[in-house]
């Protein structure tokens, strides 16, 4: 099933390659392309001829038919949408095939740079085939990816004031625009820590699997484990140190009150 779904990522890549136009969702921030549009529907179409008996949670299009599925596939067609619009080559398609609520195959594909991640509950993660694990970086050596809320700016301040305590006390801080690659980069060594305010289970199903495979650790705030059906705060880390760390930090911005009202209330 793995390869089948490399096989699909691989394909859906070549989509990328034709000419889109941008619209803007709801701020000019949050931008689609006609190119998400159309692998999406790609991924779609191949999931349902490989699985059958499949569910979907999708960025681009509400799919979600609420009846129980044996498979519920999480797909962001293409991640670090800004970046794929600005022409910068670090976006990726992000696919995770879920069984009974947690995921159970997962792919992240980086065309621009011929990179697979992939990974299956209990067999590990690879990138390109290669056994990939997280880093041995200490708190004070460590690469934290973060980002600012970016669809509800509203919410910024917090995100500053962590990044403000945070920096003095690791070795550096990056903004990639694209989530799924951050946290794929967390499970290959090539950063150690994670934070987010608000992100989808479209972006990170499937990179929470490939990095929990690589050693790391997945997690949100004010309680344990990630869910793959409602947006939460995400943080990830490459050992429980860390984890602890970026938890703890997060815990004092990310407050009870941020989290049980404003932008978490259902
Ligand atoms: C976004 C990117 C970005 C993150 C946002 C995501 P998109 O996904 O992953 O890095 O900060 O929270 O929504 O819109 O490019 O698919
Ligand atoms: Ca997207």
């Amino acid at each position: 099933m793995l390869e089948k779904l490399k096989s699909i990522l691989w394909a859906a890549a070549a989509i990328m390659k034709n000419d889109f136009g941008v619209t803007a969702k709801n701020d000019r921030a949050n931008v689609v392309t006609d190119n998400d549009l159309a692998v999406e529907k790609f991924l779609v179409e191949q999931l349902r001829n490989i699985f059958g008996d499949i569910g979907f949670i999708c960025e681009e299009e509400n799919l979600n038919d609420a009846k129980p599925h044996k498979y519920l596939a999480v797909i962001d067609p293409i991640d670090g949408t800004m970046n794929y619009v600005r022409d910068m080559r670090l976006s990726a398609i992000s696919v995770a095939v879920l069984k009974d609520g947690s995921p159970y195959i997962a792919a992240v594909y980086l065309p621009f740079t011929d990179e697979m991640f992939a990974a299956q509950k209990g067999k590990g993660a690879f990138l390109n085939g290669r056994k990939i694990g997280v880093s041995d970086k200490t708190t004070g050596d460590a690469l934290l990816f973060t980002a600012w809320s970016l669809y509800n700016k509203d919410l910024a301040e917090p995100c500053f004031d962590l990044c403000r305590e945070v920096y003095p006390e690791i070795s550096d801080i990056r903004r990639l625009g694209t989530a799924s690659i951050e946290l794929c980069y967390v499970a290959c060594g090539r950063g150690d820590m994670y934070f987010e305010m608000r992100l989808f289970p479209w972006d990170y199903a499937a990179a929470a699997l490939i990095l929990t495979e690589a050693g790391g650790k997945i997690g949100t705030v004010h309680s344990n484990g990630v869910t793959y059906t409602r947006p939460q705060p995400i943080i990830a880390a490459n050992n429980d140190q860390n984890f602890n760390f970026i938890k703890q930090k997060a815990e004092k911005y990310v407050t009870k009150d941020i989290y049980e009202n404003g932008i978490y209330k259902r």
